[in-house]
C-alpha cells in the first residue's frame, strides 16, 4: 500500500457510518440516471463491480438488479458496513475485496459491467485505475463512471482543489469533463451519455463527515471569503460557506483491446 493509500484508508475507517448517512451520497439525481442506465445493460447471470463503494449506496442499486456484484474498496471498515447494510436488506450477491482501484483483483473480463461513484478523485494513479476497469470488463459490456468535477474555469478550480485538499488530505484531484473524455477513450471506453449537473454542499454537513481540525476548517473559510467574485460566482458560494460543486456521469462501452 502507498503512503497515500495508507492515507484514504486513515480518512475513510472512521466514517462508514457518516457516509451510510449522508444525504449527498444516499440520494441524488445521478443514482436514478444509473438505475435507468443500468436497467438497459442487463444480462442473465450478470456480474457488476463498484470500485470505491465507499458505504455502498452505488453498490446496493447494482445488487438490486445484477445476481452478483463485487464491492471493492480501501477501506475495511466502509465493506463491513457495505456487508452488514446488504444482510439487512437482503442483497445476497453482494461480495467485499479489499483493494486499490489501481490494482484489482479480477480476471480480464470477468464483469458484464464496472462502476464508480465518488471515489475517482482519491486515486493517486487515476489512469491506471481506469485500465484496471477496462481490464476487468468483457468486450462490448459496459462502464458508469460518476465524480466530482473540476469546474471550467482555472481559478475556481485551483480554489476548489485547495478547499477541497484541505478538507480532506486523501483528495487528488477533481478531473475536468475534458480529462475524462480524454481519459476514458484512452482506457477503451467509447463513451455513449455524458451528463453534467450540480450539487448543492452544506457546509456544516461536508465538513462533520470529514472533521478536520478546526484550523483547517478556519483556512477553507478564509480562502472562501478572500475568494475574487468570478470564483465566488463560479461556485455559488454561500455566505456560511456552502457552495455547489460540479459532477459529470459517462456512460461507456467497453471497446475491444489490442491483444
Ligand atoms: C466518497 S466515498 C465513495 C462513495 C460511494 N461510492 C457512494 O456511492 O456512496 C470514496 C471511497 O473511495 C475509496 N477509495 C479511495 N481511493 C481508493 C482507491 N485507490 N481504491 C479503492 N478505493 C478507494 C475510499 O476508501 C472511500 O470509501
Amino acid at each position: 500500500m502507498t503512503s497515500h493509500q495508507r492515507r484514504v484508508h486513515r480518512q475513510f475507517d472512521p466514517r462508514a457510518a457518516a457516509y451510510l448517512r449522508s444525504e449527498v451520497h444516499a440520494r441524488g439525481a445521478d443514482l436514478r440516471l444509473a438505475q435507468e442506465l443500468i436497467a438497459g445493460a442487463l444480462a442473465p447471470g450478470a456480474r457488476a463491480l463498484d470500485v470505491g463503494c465507499g458505504a455502498g449506496h452505488l453498490t446496493y442499486l447494482l445488487a438490486e438488479r445484477f445476481a452478483n456484484v463485487a464491492a471493492v474498496d480501501l477501506s475495511g471498515r466502509m465493506l463491513s458496513s457495505v456487508r452488514a447494510t446488504a444482510r439487512e436488506r437482503r442483497l445476497e450477491g453482494v461480495h467485499t475485496h479489499e483493494a486499490a482501484a489501481e490494482a484489482l483483483p479480477f480476471e480480464d473480463g470477468a464483469f458484464h459491467l464496472v462502476a464508480t461513484r465518488y471515489s475517482a478523485h482519491h486515486w493517486q494513479h487515476w489512469e491506471a485505475a481506469l485500465g484496471q476497469m477496462r481490464r476487468v470488463v468483457k468486450a462490448g459490456g459496459h462502464g458508469l463512471f460518476i465524480d466530482s468535477l473540476a469546474p471550467d474555469d482555472a481559478l475556481a478550480d485551483t480554489h476548489l482543489q485547495a478547499i477541497e485538499l484541505l478538507r480532506d488530505p486523501s483528495h487528488v484531484r477533481n478531473r475536468s469533463a475534458a480529462e475524462w473524455q480524454a481519459g476514458l477513450a484512452a482506457a477503451g471506453f467509447e463513451i455513449v451519455r455524458t451528463a453534467r449537473w450540480r450539487v448543492r454542499i452544506d457546509f456544516a454537513s461536508w465538513i462533520a463527515r470529514m472533521r478536520p481540525p478546526a484550523r483547517k476548517v478556519a483556512m477553507i473559510r478564509q480562502l472562501e471569503s478572500e475568494a475574487p467574485q468570478e470564483v465566488r460566482e463560479a461556485l455559488e458560494l454561500e455566505p456560511d460557506g456552502s457552495f455547489m460543486l460540479p459532477v459529470g456521469l459517462w456512460w461507456a462501452r467497453a471497446g475491444h483491446l489490442d491483444p
